[in-house]
């Protein structure tokens, strides 16, 4: 079954809205009226009013970089689902490797956070990977799937299909050492196979399972181009509108080669 591959940037904690507002205008030059593949970015928070305008006639979608499990409340410094979806975020990551290590989240509360997204219809990029100590140890599956079983164990059958998986091992994430293609698709095949078993196949056949970690427009091609990898949520390469239209393209070369 033929999924829409996906090209999301997670621009992390980078760019005022006035940098924002200038990347929007090059990349969109670039995009014109390209849907072939599933543009996402994700900006930080304080870009959203002026990206979900600027974007709004355009095939770019926009993700947030996190959002609490509560939908309102005495909750300081969070934001709730209806602030994001108020500014067009079809998509929300959560459980990112930083939110994780440097904030603490633990998998439950990313679960209670994966719920609450797919009840106000917003998708979750649930990110999921192991640590270079755990991959050492031989732990990289059990680790990964600890993450995956916690974060999706709430969603019910009937939405599983609007989840997307991002398989970020930390190791690789910043650092220019990406997995290797061959590595990426073992893992993110296990993850499909542990989705089909939570779910079952047919759903698990629709959902969208990325590689993060050290992507460029040189080493896309190689990750999309495999029959497991649906497309990549890129971290550094995404920040330069050229070098993520690029990463775009190569994404549909691949799709065009599987
Ligand atoms: P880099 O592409 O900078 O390695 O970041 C990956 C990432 O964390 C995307 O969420």
């Amino acid at each position: 079954m033929a999924r829409t591959l996906i090209a999301a940037g997670n621009w992390k904690m980078h760019k005022t809205s006035q940098e924002a507002s200038v990347y929007a205008e090059a990349f969109l030059n670039s995009v014109g009226n390209f849907r072939q593949v599933e543009i996402i970015v994700c900006p930080p928070f304080t870009s959203l009013p002026l990206l979900s305008q600027k974007l709004a006639a355009s095939p770019v979608k926009l993700g947030a970089q996190n959002m609490h499990w509560e939908t309102k409340g005495a909750f300081t410094g969070e934001i709730a689902p209806a602030m994001i979806k108020e500014f067009r975020c079809d998509y929300v990551i959560l459980g990112h490797s930083e939110r994780r290590h440097i904030f603490r989240e633990t998998s439950q509360e990313v679960g209670q956070k994966v719920q609450t997204a797919l009840n106000w219809g917003i998708s979750p990029i649930l990110c999921v990977g192991e640590t270079l100590e755990e991959r050492e140890k031989g732990k990289t599956e059990s680790v990964v799937a600890e993450q995956l079983l916690q974060g999706v164990d709430a969603v019910p059958l009937d939405k599983a299909s609007h989840l997307v998986i991002a398989y970020e091992p930390v190791w690789a994430i910043g650092t220019g050492k990406a997995a290797t293609p061959a590595d990426a698709e073992e893992v993110i095949g296990f993850i499909r196979e542990k989705l089909s078993q939570k779910f079952n196949r047919d759903v698990a056949q629709k959902i969208r399972i990325l590689y993060g970690g050290s992507v460029t427009p040189e080493n896309v091609f190689e990750f999309v181009v495999k029959p497991e990898i649906d497309g990549t949520l890129v971290g550094g390469a995404s920040l330069d509108p050229g070098k993520f239209w690029k990463i775009v393209e190569e994404t549909y070369r691949a799709s065009q080669n599987k």
